[in-house]
């Protein structure tokens, strides 16, 4: 029934026509190789080897400079935090950092390593639902910006500022009635927002400096932006005139979306994976682009404490996927081809499956063949990974130049999300390989079967075999470093951050 449905239905929609190749800078060469800076992407993964991510530097000073930069007819640019858990590469966070983009820290770790990179204590904000008090109170011993996750943690950050016997700088995070709410900060239509911010403004132990809200959902678009911030300059204009509070700093967190990645709604993953239906990208043109983000969150700031005759706040962006959700690609081969099976339909396994690329579950990620394709006909294939679990399928239906055993495929957009879901889940992780022009620089080496194993010490493996109680385990940096020490010296050799 379903395969007889299956042209029909995919006769009804409209045929997917892919992003161009030249969104992401990519040529083809005479040959019809795709290239990057003029490097052949098949070259590149034959050197590292398959699977990699592939970062270019060049995109992501585009980037960071879209950011950072004073936006044309605004008073002062906006400060950006970078989304640590988006991409928690070390060198690309040290890149960052090196070009005057702070960091946003949600855990121990992420701000262990902030740290650890050499960011300095106020060019850090630390968020989250779920902190340990010993991180707090890190946090407070340094002066970094926390944002407080609820209102149950004012009383804990001034009990651990008051033992430390130094102000925590905090801020109070506030949820509207349009994006993510739940365990993430305080309601302002409830009112609990403005009853939080009464609260902890009179504890002598905290400078209530920022107000921060993350709204989760993404913003795309010029409407879906001002709703939103027309949501937060309201509560600022009720901090003023209910508490007489007027934060210092105002961080709208994060949320641009990519431009050239699309959320998938049920109903399209539905028709792709039972009729074959084409998964349509979006008009990148409809997305907002960095410049144009900052311009209007600048701009909306400024006019609104025009009208109320107040000194302009320091505004914040925390950044994730539209920092560096382009600036990567997941370069991956096919390893087996068989015909038929469900839907009838050629299935490719490919050596990058959901353990390494998640994200393509649910969002149209552009896939390009890295070859030339000239000459070979069109076909659907279901795109599966290399984990044996039918929840293994990247693309359910996705219509190629005909396939064959070894040829390579970049997934793009693999900067953001890609690399903090990963798994080593029967296969080890990735190598990244930063391009800088032409040069090459091996920024993250591919784990190795030992990585896998390395926690797992022999005498406590046959500890647990012998039915007594598992000891904890001794520390080891070692892992902890070696990421760190393989940023090349030439990518972090910019000026420090001020
Ligand atoms: C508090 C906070 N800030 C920033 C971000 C980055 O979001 P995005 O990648 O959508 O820009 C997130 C992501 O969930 C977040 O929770």
């Amino acid at each position: 029934m379903k395969s007889a449905l299956r042209p029909l239905v995919r006769a009804s929609r409209p045929r997917r026509v892919d992003l161009a190749e030249a969104l992401w800078r990519l040529e083809r060469d005479e040959a019809g190789f795709l290239t990057l800076n003029s490097v052949r992407l098949e070259g590149l993964l034959a050197r590292w080897g398959s699977p990699l991510h592939l970062l270019d530097l060049k995109r992501l000073d585009e980037n960071i400079a879209g950011f950072v930069e004073v936006p044309a007819g605004a008073q002062a640019a906006c400060e950006v935090y970078y989304s640590y858990k988006s991409n928690p590469v070390p060198a690309v966070l040290s890149y960052l950092h090196a070009h005057r983009v702070g960091a946003e820290v949600i855990s121990a770790y992420e701000l262990w390593l902030a740290l650890r990179l050499g960011v300095a204590p106020d060019q850090i904000i630390f968020n989250g639902p779920g902190r340990t008090p010993e991180s707090l109170r890190l946090a407070v011993e340094r002066g970094v910006l926390i944002h407080l996750n609820n209102r149950e943690e004012i009383d804990l950050v001034a009990r651990i500022a008051h033992e430390v016997g130094r102000r925590a700088r905090v801020g109070i995070r506030v949820t509207t009635a349009l994006g993510w709410n739940a365990q993430f900060g305080e309601s302002i239509p409830s009112g609990a927002a403005m009853e939080c911010f009464r609260e902890a403004d009179r504890r002598l132990d905290l400078d209530l400096v920022a107000v921060h809200c993350h709204q989760g959902k993404e913003l795309g678009t010029e409407p879906q932006l001002h709703a939103f911030l027309d949501h937060l300059v309201d509560f600022l204009a009720a901090l003023r005139s209910q508490l007489r509070v007027e934060p210092e700093i105002v961080d709208v967190g994060g949320g641009l979306a990519s431009r050239t990645v699309t959320p998938l709604s049920r109903i399209d993953q539905e028709l792709n994976q039972r009729f074959g239906a084409d998964l349509l990208p979006r008009p990148p043109e409809e997305v907002l682009s960095i410049r144009r983000y900052v311009a209007l969150v600048a701009s909306r700031f400024e006019h609104a404490c025009r009208l109320a005759n107040i000194p302009r706040p320091r505004i914040y962006v925390e950044p994730g996927r539209a920092m560096t959700g382009d600036t990567q690609m997941l370069l991956c081969r096919v390893m087996n081809l068989k015909q038929g099976g469900a839907g009838d339909l050629a299935h490719a396994v490919l050596d990058a499956g959901v353990n390494i690329a998640e994200p393509v579950k649910n969002r149209y990620h552009q896939l390009f063949p890295l070859g030339p394709n000239g000459g070979r006909p069109r076909k659907p294939y279901r795109l599966v990974g290399p984990i044996c679990t039918p929840m293994d399928v990247l693309y359910p239906s996705w219509t190629l130049p005909e396939l064959r055993r070894g040829d390579a495929l970049a997934i793009m957009d693999s900067g953001a999300y890609f690399v903090p879901f990963a798994t080593s889940f029967s296969y080890p992780q990735p190598a990244i390989v930063a391009l800088d022009r032409s040069k090459e620089y091996l920024v993250r080496r591919r784990e190795t079967f030992d990585d896998m194993v390395d926690r797992d010490l022999p005498g406590e493996v046959s500890t647990i075999v012998a039915g007594e109680e598992s000891r904890p385990s001794p520390p080891d940096d070692r892992l902890r470093h070696r990421t760190v020490d393989a940023v090349p010296v030439e990518l972090v050799a910019a000026p420090p951050l001020t």
